[in-house]
């Protein structure tokens, strides 16, 4: 059976920082991950052929750099864009703009940033995305984590309320198994 592997990138300086959104690279303990990952991967997937798909953001590309694999870059694989939002902390946007702040923990999925995004939004754009993977085989997705917990939550059938509070942990490959119904799930966690 073919399988589905997902990863945010590893952790990035606006991470390290707690800013939202940006293109910034990896930072040491990222880079730790990227050289890591290689291995955990060709370990699980042995010679099968696998397919790495990445966003167009430095940190998604970093992360997959030293996967033997080939690779494709996705634009409709960015992050959730953040609008007017894009680079600050969550204590900037709560002091800019609280009202906002407010309505987004009021309805999560449909909150849309400032000439930005909504989660609704992003599963709109991830239809072409979850079409192309329903037909391929081993796919790899290095991403990020609004797009990862909208992809997730598809291949789980979860409801959309709980969409945008899956866990999605940085350093950590999950690994589904599409069955009849539903999916398998494993996670490998590294210690990074
Ligand atoms: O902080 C990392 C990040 O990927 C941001 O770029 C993005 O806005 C955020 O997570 C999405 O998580 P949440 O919707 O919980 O704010």
């Amino acid at each position: 059976p073919r399988s589905i592997f997902f990863s945010r990138h590893g952790e990035s300086q606006f991470n390290v920082e707690g800013k939202i959104g940006g293109d910034s690279l990896l930072s040491p303990r990222g880079q730790q991950y990227a050289n890591t990952l290689p291995a955990l991967i060709t370990d699980n997937i042995g010679d099968a052929p696998l397919t790495v798909w990445t966003s167009t953001l430095q940190r998604t590309i970093q992360t997959a750099s030293q996967l033997p694999y080939n690779k494709l870059t996705w634009k409709s694989l960015d992050e959730l864009d953040a609008g007017v939002c894009d680079g600050m902390t969550y204590d900037e946007i709560e002091a800019a703009y609280p009202e906002d702040f407010a309505n987004r923990d009021d309805d999560k999925f449909n909150y849309r940033y400032r000439g930005g995004e909504s989660y609704r939004d992003v599963v709109v754009r991830l239809e072409p995305v979850i079409m192309e993977l329903e037909r391929q085989g081993n796919i790899l997705i290095i991403g990020h984590q609004a797009i990862l917990r909208c992809l997730y939550a598809y291949f789980h059938d979860l409801p959309q309320a709980d969409l945008p509070y899956i866990k999605i942990p940085l350093h950590t490959v999950i690994k589904l198994t599409p069955k009849a119904y539903g999916c398998d799930e494993e996670r490998f966690a590294l210690p990074i």
